[in-house]
């Protein structure tokens, strides 16, 4: 089984999902959206309204502004990364989501790593970056920093609604990571590029 149908067989397990409260409230679990093969993997907080009713992440205001800076910074559209989320389900009234919420929904964001093997996820926000970081520092302290997280290299950035709201420096130290995400991507490729032929011209095993 490739990853890619994994993923949508994990899609469709997380479809159904009742493992904590928030499926009582939802329209539809909000899974994520985008190339299950990126090699850049954004993590948001979790649906709101206009998720909750699209199925997919970051379609409401904080989303515009996503797309527009990865554009402009990265020079990607949502559709060549993959966006997900720390929970699958809206929180009610744009409440935080609980720690229980968040254990339960852990193991679907990390099969979703697993699966896609991003080179960069960049955390949007303190949940994301605290839940993948495992940390108690804030987005503040973290953001302007890069970590290694698996096989991935993890930059922590603000969420886009607190720079909506902050705008000015917010912003541009949010392009900033961005920028610093784009050089990761372009190392990570290159390496992949130099490993590649080295793997063409290997040896099989067995046919010496
Ligand atoms: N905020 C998030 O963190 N995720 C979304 O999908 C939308 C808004």
């Amino acid at each position: 089984m490739t990853d890619t149908v994994a993923l949508e067989r994990l899609r469709v397990t997380a479809s159904t999902c009742t493992l904590c409260p928030l499926a009582g409230g939802r329209t539809q679990v909000v899974f994520g959206v985008g190339n299950p093969t990126a090699d850049l993997l954004f993590v948001g907080e979790g649906p709101g309204r206009e998720e909750d009713l699209a199925g997919e992440p970051f379609v409401g205001r904080s989303g515009k502004l996503l797309d527009r800076l990865m554009a402009e910074e990265i020079g990607l559209t949502r559709a060549e990364c993959y966006i997900a989320n720390v929970v699958k389900c809206r929180p009610p009234n744009n409440r935080d989501p609980a720690p229980r919420e968040i254990e339960s929904c852990r193991p679907y964001l990390e099969q979703q790593i697993a699966l896609i093997a991003p080179a960069v996820i960049v955390t949007l926000g303190n949940f994301a970056t605290k839940l993948l970081l495992e940390s108690s520092q804030g987005i503040r302290e973290l953001r302007g920093q890069t970590f290694e997280r698996g096989a991935a290299t993890l930059v922590p950035t603000y969420h886009p609604a607190y720079v909506l709201r902050a705008g000015g420096e917010a912003m541009a130290e949010m392009r900033a990571d961005l920028v610093r995400a784009k050089r990761l991507i372009t190392a990570a490729r290159r390496t992949q590029a130099e490993r590649a032929p080295q793997a063409e011209r290997a040896p099989q095993a067995g046919h010496p």
